[in-house]
């Protein structure tokens, strides 16, 4: 897979894309990831990206000039075809089925989105989709699209060790995943549930699978709606 990033602030990614299991995917030549620079696409000498909008109002907002020039030219430089994703508070939330869905995908184009907005011709005539990571709003869109990131590459086959799946996480049946334990039994006088001790493991997966429900419903009852 490749993922292609636009941003006017690469340096956000770069350490983070470096470490740990997205650093090993990216060395073992499971995924590439290219961050660009927006400015790089500016037309003028100060390397302008923004303009006051149209009509007035505070803030500024991000032109149309530079980024289709910086779509159309990361768009050429593989024949993959790439979705183009806008990270945003005004798009569609981004949940594990999406990230499912995006991980079978040869290619992704994320552009970073400004914290004020950007001018709609973009959304209507760039963007195949607009996407935000929560309900909440963050000064730009790059941290959004390391999470999009994180989200599909650890999906991709080959990424996960052995010791490592992602078939019980959280949301991937629709409920949260239950608690766990580790050594040892007893600490500061809390006791490990004893039927995790017991060896008997079809009881301990029923156990498992009633606490993964009850937490859902306790904390996430909209997920358990959407799935029962
Ligand atoms: N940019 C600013 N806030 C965002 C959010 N919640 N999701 C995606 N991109 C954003």
């Amino acid at each position: 897979m490749r993922i292609d990033v636009i941003t006017l602030f690469p340096g956000m990614l770069e350490g983070a894309l470096q470490e740990t299991i997205l650093g090993r995917a990216q060395q073992a030549g499971l995924v590439e990831v290219h961050l660009h620079q927006l400015r790089d696409y500016a037309t003028d000498k100060h390397r302008i990206v923004d303009d006051r909008p149209y009509g007035g109002g505070p803030g500024m907002v991000l032109k149309c000039e530079p980024l289709f020039a910086a779509v159309e030219d990361v768009r050429s430089k593989d024949p993959r075809p790439g979705k183009v994703v806008l990270m945003s508070p005004g798009g569609k939330v981004f949940r594990q089925a999406v990230a499912q869905e995006w991980s079978n995908q040869e290619r992704l184009i994320l552009i970073s989105g400004h914290y004020e907005g950007l001018d709609e011709r973009i959304i209507e005539h760039l963007v195949d989709e607009e996407v935000s990571i929560g309900d909440y709003v963050l000064t730009n869109g790059t941290v959004a699209a390391m999470v999009v990131i994180d989200a599909v590459v650890r999906l991709l086959p080959g990424v996960l060790g052995n010791g490592e799946s992602a078939g019980s996480d959280s949301f991937s049946d629709g409920f949260l995943e239950g608690p766990q334990y580790t050594r040892p039994p007893e600490f500061r006088g809390w006791k490990v549930p004893e039927i995790l001790l017991s060896g008997d493991h079809a009881k301990i997966a029923a156990w498992r699978q009633d606490c993964a429900v009850r937490k859902t419903a306790r904390v996430r009852p909209d997920l358990k709606q959407a799935k029962t």
